[in-house]
């Protein structure tokens, strides 16, 4: 574990310009790419078996050893233990899921459910958030910042505060984030800007401040970011006592965990600790799919580092001049300008992967079926779930393929949509997801009222659960 053994590197094969790890640089200073975290590995001790990271299970006292994140640190080895500031990320489990294997078709046994949302902010960022803010304080960092809708602050905001370091800087689209989410910014005490205008105008304005300000950018732009969030990946592997699942499936925003997990199996390939990787399912909402768009319609692809960047701007530069903003009940990933576009196109390739997206519609239902099953999510991570019904229907799944969905935000975060979909008031049905195209509540499971009485409420209970 070396500092001097890790490095930044440009992902634009033309460029590939170099930089050491004690900057803090968020794009590359010569061409504007984004950055990767490279390793010199022959130089850094790698187990060479994953079981060997189940030494760390005995070690719960130790705080690294406890982590979710860095019981893995020797697959992410940039900073040294006394920079680390760590929550007690990542104790997050992987559970076979009956009910939503039967929901999507699959046999028996064969979906499971990695669920982030029992991290400490309720959402995968803590994975991605202990890393960078370990970087930030090697590098000497004094603010940090960010753009979100609504996860990445929530998470910001609780590290800053346990920490005791300064409150960060969340950057918010006013109106566009869930009241979960919300509520863990301003309570965790970040100074929190609600920008009027959405996500994508949030992300552009923290990057022009961050610049002139000097903050440190906590987005997934920030490549320290997706090293964390590599470790979800070898938490699947644990649970699958190391063995490689057929399908990773998860929700695509701004496209920084698919792009982590990309990187994470092309880097486990190349150590030789895993034999194969898994294919990757990306599930953009219906209202904010430019993966989709670009990927199916435009032809887009990684295509060795150097994909079509006219395809690119041509398809933004179409959104603008029609105005379409991205719209989705899936608030966490309603965005039109996924920063890490690229390393996503990089993580396909990868991983054979395919894209897909699913209507606000499947995402709700979806959720219910994931909730009715003993777990819950935000409406975002029930995407994957939406992903796996259509993708088993077209037969690209097959229903004794292993298949794991990453739940990545807690249930609680947005209770408004939840409301909306299980509860009586059509009016509040219609303005949360009414207006987003959702018909129907499949799988409601409706409150009953009752009045204050004991005769009404013995014989309300024998009618609706004793019968
Ligand atoms: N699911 C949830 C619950 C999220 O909060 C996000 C992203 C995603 C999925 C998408 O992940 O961006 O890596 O493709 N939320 C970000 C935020 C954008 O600001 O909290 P991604």
């Amino acid at each position: 574990m070396s500092e001097d053994r890790a490095y930044q590197c440009c992902i634009n094969p033309d460029c590939a310009a170099t930089f050491g790890i004690d900057e803090a640089l968020f794009a590359c200073p010569r061409c504007g790419d984004l950055l990767d975290v490279l390793y010199e590995w022959d130089r850094l001790p790698v187990p060479s078996r994953l079981a060997q990271f189940e030494e760390a299970w005995g070690r719960r006292a130790e705080p690294l050893a406890f982590s979710g994140v860095w019981r893995f640190r020797a697959l992410l080895p940039f900073v040294e233990p006394r920079h680390v500031v760590s929550i007690g990320e990542g104790q997050t489990l992987l559970q076979p899921s009956e009910r939503v294997a039967r929901y999507v078709g699959l046999k028996p046994g064969r979906l499971y459910l990695q669920y982030e949302g029992l991290n400490p902010s309720g959402s995968f960022k803590d994975n991605g958030m202990t890393a960078c803010l370990s970087h930030a304080r090697l590098v000497g960092a004094r603010r940090a910042a960010c753009a979100s809708t609504g996860n990445t602050s929530a998470s910001l905001a609780l590290f800053c505060a346990a920490a005791g370091w300064p409150s960060p800087i969340v950057f918010v689209g006013s109106g566009k984030i869930a009241y979960g989410k919300l509520s863990q910014a301003l309570e965790y005490g970040a100074l929190t800007l609600q920008i009027v205008g959405d996500f994508d105008d949030a992300m552009r304005q923290v990057q022009a401040a961050s610049k002139q300000l000097g903050l440190y950018l906590a987005n997934s732009l920030n490549p320290f970011r997706l090293e964390g969030q590599k470790t979800i990946m070898y938490r699947v592997l644990e649970g699958l006592r190391w063995e490689v699942p057929d399908w990773i499936v998860v929700p695509g925003g701004n496209l920084g965990n698919s792009s982590a997990f990309g990187k994470a199996w092309h880097e486990l390939l190349q150590l030789g600790l895993v034999p194969r990787v898994p294919r990757l399912a990306i599930i953009n909402a219906a209202g904010a799919n430019t993966l989709y768009t670009l990927y199916h319609e435009r032809g887009v692809r990684w295509n060795d580092g150097r994909p079509d960047r006219k395809a690119i701007e041509a398809y933004y530069e179409e959104l603008d001049r029609a105005r379409i903003r991205a719209t989705t009940v899936a608030s966490a990933i309603e965005i039109n300008r996924p920063v890490n576009l690229k390393k996503a196109l990089r993580a396909l390739a990868v991983c054979d992967g395919v894209v897909r997206q699913a209507t606000d519609q499947e995402i709700l239902d979806a959720k219910a079926q994931v909730g009715a099953g003993g777990l819950g999510c935000e409406p975002a991570s029930a995407a994957s779930v939406a992903g796996v019904k259509q993708l088993v229907s077209e037969g690209i799944i097959a229903p004794d393929d292993r298949v794991v969905c990453i739940l990545t935000g807690h249930l609680l975060k947005d209770p408004v949509a939840t409301v909306a979909y299980h509860g009586t008031d059509q009016k509040q049905f219609d303005s949360v997801l009414g207006s987003r195209g959702v018909r129907r509540a499949t799988f409601a499971n409706r409150p009953v009222v009752v009045a204050n009485d004991l005769e009404e409420i013995i014989r309300a209970i024998q009618l609706y659960a004793l019968r």
